[in-house]
């Protein structure tokens, strides 16, 4: 069998390196792939806006069995479509399903039509009526791009001018089309959690649930980023906690069902645990990264197998099962990231950092020399990951093993984890 994963950071490494224990034994291929998915599938080079450029890559490789998408653009822009169109079996959403996460206020209609549990918005499409509601609605509020903003689309907003600056970021195209359309939100007050979820389209299996660390540094402090560590399980989830998410994602995907709209791929519920219960912040169409990187290893049944019951409609006969292990990653990333950062440092110490038991680096932005060097080649360059019997040790193992890797600039938050065993 032939597998091309589509995207090349730390999600896209952890999805291959599942994929590579496959019973199926699968040739694998990364498009465009990173220094570690080198080492155990064929990198090729693609242009991830191009749609049309990644069946390009299926062709010249001969044909594959399926396409994996890591990454939310492509699924936003049709990639989807356009494999199935060419009877190319993917794991990813079909566009129509991918404006979950391509449109905030696509996705906050739905949920307001079928009574899924989300903060109260509006939409707006010019900056005085946006103003205007401002104003009388007053801080604190959360304003939002509609579109695609790498993660930057969003300010929680405890003051009017915040929020005023926030919308006129919007409107002046710092976000280009992504801005055109802005949600303002209800401020939700919570500790945040995600869920993620494999769907056919019918059936819903949610995974474990995961817990981001979306600020640059210690204690929630700096901007925010894509993601700097993450752990599994979440000990402060209860069952019914987990039960209400689990339903949530199920009405999501019933009520696009109802429009015709077949969801199939990962469905991640990004969630505020609030004293009302959890409610839904944001929906992303694929994994969540660095949240693949904790919740892949638990994962104990063949990713394949699973992958493709999702991609042929048939994931009610394959049961899903988790290890009960916990995993816990840290993000190492380059000095200046979220800004502007260097690349091309060469990195010591990933071998010996994977000699601590049970743990896993997993490669987000790096590139292999012609020596064999790898170097830095992004603004989060590997997700040290640690998997043990308890969150405790995990997070005791992960941190060994990143005080054995070393790059110039190498930052990185030490309280991975911490808030959870704390209140645990
Ligand atoms: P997103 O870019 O949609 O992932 O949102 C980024 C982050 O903004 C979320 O992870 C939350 O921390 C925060 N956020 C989004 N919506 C709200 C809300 N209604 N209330 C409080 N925080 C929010
Ligand atoms: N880690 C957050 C995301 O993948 O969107």
């Amino acid at each position: 069998m032939r597998v091309l994963v589509v995207g090349g950071g730390g999600r896209e490494h952890a999805i291959v390196r599942a994929l590579a224990e496959s019973r199926h034994a699968p040739e694998l291929f990364c498009a465009p792939g990173n220094g570690g998915t080198a080492e155990i599938a064929m990198n090729v080079p693609v242009d991830l806006e191009d749609p049309g450029n990644v069946l390009e890559v299926v062709n010249r490789i001969g044909g594959v069995d399926l396409v994996v998408v890591g990454p939310e653009a492509p699924l936003v822009s049709g990639l989807a479509n356009l494999l199935a169109a060419s009877g190319v079996p993917c794991f990813g959403p079909k566009a129509s399903a991918a404006e979950l996460e391509g449109s905030k206020w696509f996705a906050k209609r739905l949920m307001l039509e079928h009574g899924i549990p989300t903060a109260p918005a509006e939409m707006f499409e010019n900056r005085e009526d946006a103003g205007a509601y401002l104003a009388e609605h007053g801080a604190p509020i959360v304003v939002k791009a509609d579109g695609l903003a790498a993660g930057k689309g969003v300010t929680v907003a405890r003051d009017l001018e915040t929020a005023m600056h926030a919308i006129e970021e919007c409107f002046s195209g710092a976000f280009g089309d992504a801005g055109e359309v802005v949600v303002l939100e209800d401020l939700l007050e919570g500790q945040e959690c995600s869920l993620l979820a494999f769907t056919d389209g019918t059936t819903v299996v949610p995974m474990v649930p995961a817990q981001d660390h979306k600020r640059v540094r210690d204690n929630d402090e700096g901007p925010n980023t894509g993601g700097m560590g993450a752990y599994s399980p979440v000990p402060t989830v209860d069952d019914a906690t987990l039960a209400e998410m689990t339903s949530i994602l199920e009405r999501t995907v019933a009520a696009l069902r109802e429009q015709g709209i077949v969801y199939q791929g990962v469905l991640y519920g990004g969630f505020m645990l609030t004293d009302d219960g959890p409610k839904v912040l944001e929906f992303n169409v694929r994994f969540g990264d660095p949240e693949a990187q904790v919740v892949l290893p638990r994962l104990k049944t063949d990713l394949l197998d699973v992958m493709l019951a999702v991609a042929s409609g048939t994931l009610a006969d394959v049961p899903i099962e988790w290890r009960d292990e916990a995993a816990l990653t840290v993000v190492l990333a380059s000095g200046g990231y979220p800004g502007s950062y260097e690349k091309g440092k060469p990195i010591s110490g990933i071998d010996a950092a994977q000699t601590v038991p049970g743990v896993t680096v997993y490669h987000a932005g790096t590139k292999r020399g012609d020596n064999g060097t790898i170097y830095t080649d992004g603004g989060r360059v590997l997700d040290v990951t640690a998997v043990a019997p308890t969150l405790a040790e995990a997070r005791e193992r992960a941190y060994e093993a990143v005080a054995k890797i070393s790059f110039e600039g190498m930052q990185y938050r030490t309280d991975i984890g911490a808030r959870a065993l704390a209140e645990a």
